[in-house]
């Protein structure tokens, strides 16, 4: 088992680390609220604790659980306190109004974060195609991740595994501008045809 870092005490780093706790991982929850990290801590139990916000994680995978628009601040905010760490970018970059993405042409939310990381940093795009509410209830849910690195993507697909989801490599980082138009897409299909948001994107195999 390992030590999972997570930035962010919302709805998905609370789902993200009561998976984790559950697995046996030991969790440290940060936030620039300390309240609010301490009080998700208290609630994973499991031994989770609180770290501090924009110092070196105690986990070497790291899990970027803010908004898009907040996160080259965030990443600013820790400079070289993640270096050599494997970042999981779970953003979803949609506009507001649904209109498209915020991301430049030609990138992804996570080819951008990726910019603004110390040497020796890798980037996984993960967990954006699923929602929050869904990854907490469980279940062997289909978990796309794209990164560059083969070792990395072997490490995160063992923690994926770990979490009792279902890991699908799709390749690349570049990949993760196509996983970044599917969580608009389903932003947008919860809003209008589905009519719901209890849904999660499954790959049929064979
Ligand atoms: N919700 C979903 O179903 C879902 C699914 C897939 C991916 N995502 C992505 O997951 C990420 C988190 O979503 P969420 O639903 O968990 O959001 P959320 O509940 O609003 O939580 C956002 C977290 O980010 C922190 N934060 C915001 N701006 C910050 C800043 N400038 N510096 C430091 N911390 C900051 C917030 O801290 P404070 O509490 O102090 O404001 C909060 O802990 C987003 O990028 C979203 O696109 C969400």
């Amino acid at each position: 088992m390992s030590t999972i870092s997570i930035i962010g005490s919302g709805g998905m780093a609370a789902a993200i680390a009561g998976r984790s706790a559950k697995a046996g991982h030991a969790v440290e929850v940060i936030g620039r609220d300390t309240a609010k990290a301490k009080a998700l801590a208290d609630k994973l139990g499991s031994g989770a604790r609180t770290g501090t916000y924009g110092a070196v994680p105690a986990g070497d995978i790291v899990i970027l659980a803010v908004p898009y628009s907040s996160a080259a601040a965030v990443v600013a905010d820790y400079g070289g306190a993640l270096g050599g760490k494997v970042i999981i970018d779970i953003t979803n970059s949609a506009a507001p109004d649904l209109s498209g993405l915020l991301t430049p042409d030609g990138s992804s939310g996570a080819q951008e974060i990726a910019k603004g990381l110390p040497g020796g940093t890798q980037v996984v795009k993960a967990f954006n195609t699923i929602f929050g509410h869904v990854l907490a209830k469980g279940g062997r849910l289909d978990a796309f991740f794209a990164a560059d690195d083969a070792k990395v993507k072997e490490r995160v697909s063992t923690f994926l595994e770990s979490l009792g989801l279902r890991p699908l490599d799709v390749g690349g980082l570049h990949m993760a501008q196509s996983l970044e138009a599917l969580g608009l897409m389903m932003i947008s299909l919860a809003k209008n045809g589905a009519g719901t948001w209890d849904f999660a994107m499954r790959v049929d195999v064979g």
